[in-house]
């Protein structure tokens, strides 16, 4: 918690050990650790400062994954931390109660140092959402679970390589949670909060219960939704969070469970017949368990037993106010595949990224709306420095799951985005790309001034 005025955060990206199973250390990355990192914890009006020393022997950057803060403190590509340098954000938090996460973002090197561990959670709390009653016990009703799929061989933590983790993303046989294999999770038998981030790779999760018992949705990647819904199941794409009420009154033994990945199907058969030669290839194309729940007796820590109707108010831009209209599609080329060059070409709007060129000039508290589609696959769009409304998705009314406001959202036949562009980045571009992060860094990926 930093909220005692002047107190810094320090997270020291290294390298370390990390024994997922016993007596099979892996090579690993973590901040201030082994694997992943701290959760932070931060309250709205704060003025959070940061000291992010980099103790690795390359390049890295702490991403705020949906914190509304200027493009010079986003820690995107244009904020590289040299080894053994200090890099010192002041983080000012302006914005509503939500889960959000922090990552590597380092040009090119993204998706091997996420997937080596460098990823944490950052929640953000408010009086609104205190007022609302909610379980708000960290670590006993409220739950942060970040939700990985990860590839083992003997026991060790391996890195999928090859034709096809360029294609679909790097994906693994086993799912952990917090960092941990086979988790079970010790809960108290009342309503408990779920805190879902997605921090795979590539793999969309589709999650439910083992029993098919119903939850609330309460939260999206920027707070809390306005009304809360029953649902039984809820996709989580890559980047995304989605926060869950979840009653474990009746004190049974359940787990949360995730379907096969329809994105790892659709490509799954070609790394099947060894065409891409990529033994993650079959991985996600199987349901599995994400992790057990044991309800037991807890005390009770006075909050509520049934989830609200009603959370969080929340106006979105008025659509007839956009101002102006632009495409995005998201690129991904079969055409010279098999090339000389080796690679495939992921693109969007026909260009790969590139540091020095600036792809989009937005004007500072415009409201516009954003087309973005994406080519073979489903692709999770993520725009820095905003939250969006899905105004329309393929033609017609967006679906359940679409609203709220949100920074990462699943696309493959067109949706239209509503967005208000209020965090200045004139010195240095907010991104959008593919958050399957081997797109991301191979080259569907763009950037955009807000001045
Ligand atoms: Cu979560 Cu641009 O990243
Ligand atoms: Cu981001
Ligand atoms: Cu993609």
């Amino acid at each position: 918690d930093a909220r005692q005025q002047g107190q810094v955060i320090a997270l020291s990206a290294q390298a370390g050990k990390t024994s997922f199973y016993p007596g099979r250390p892996s090579d690993t990355f973590g901040y201030n650790g082994s694997y992943l990192g701290p959760t932070l914890r931060v309250h709205r009006g704060d003025e959070v400062k940061v000291a992010a020393t980099n103790r690795l022997s390359a390049d890295t950057t702490v991403h705020w994954h949906g914190l509304l803060i200027p493009g010079e403190l986003d820690g995107g590509p244009h904020q590289p931390i040299p080894p053994g340098t200090t890099w010192r954000p002041n983080l000012p938090i302006r914005q509503p109660a939500a889960t959000l996460l922090y990552h590597s973002h380092a040009h090119g090197l993204t998706a091997e140092q996420v997937y080596s561990g460098l990823a944490g959670m950052l929640i953000v709390t408010d009086q609104e959402e205190q007022g609302l009653g909610l379980p708000s016990d960290y670590g006993v009703d409220d739950l942060p679970l970040l939700i990985q799929d990860r590839q083992f061989q003997d026991g060790r933590l391996m890195m999928p390589a090859g034709m096809m983790t360029a294609m679909q993303g790097r994906r693994g046989d086993t799912i952990l949670v917090n960092g941990a294999p086979n988790p079970l999770a010790a809960v108290p038998n009342r309503l408990v909060r779920l805190r879902l981030v997605n921090g795979s790779n590539a793999r969309i999760y589709d999650l439910s219960f083992s029993d098919g018992r119903g939850f609330h949705w309460i939260g999206t990647e920027g707070g809390l939704l306005e009304r809360s819904v029953a649902l039984r199941s809820l996709t989580l794409a890559p980047g995304q969070r989605a926060e869950i009420l979840v009653d474990f009154a009746d004190g049974r033994t359940v787990s949360l469970v995730t379907g096969p990945d329809a994105n790892a199907s659709m490509m799954g058969m070609m790394g099947n017949t060894g065409m891409m030669g990529g033994r993650s290839g079959a991985a996600g194309l199987t349901s599995m368990t994400v992790l057990r729940f044991a309800p037991r007796p807890m005390g009770n820590s006075g909050a509520r037993t049934s989830a609200p109707d009603l959370l969080v108010p929340r106006v979105r831009p008025d659509p007839a106010k956009a101002v102006r209209r632009r495409r995005l599609v998201l690129n991904m080329g079969m055409g010279g595949m098999m090339g000389a060059g080796g690679g495939m070409a992921l693109t969007i709007n026909g260009k790969p990224f590139d540091m020095g060129r600036v792809d989009e000039r937005v004007r500072l508290g415009d409201v516009e709306i954003w087309e973005v589609s994406g080519q073979m696959m489903k692709h999770p769009i993520h725009i820095h420095g905003v939250h969006f409304d899905v105004l329309r998705r393929d033609g017609g009314r967006p679906d359940l799951l679409d609203q709220g406001a949100r920074d990462t959202i699943l696309v493959k036949e067109p949706v239209e985005l509503l967005i208000r562009f209020d965090q200045p980045a004139s010195t240095a571009p907010f991104m959008y790309h593919c958050h399957v992060l081997e797109h991301e860094d191979n080259g569907m990926m763009g950037q955009f001034t807000v001045s």
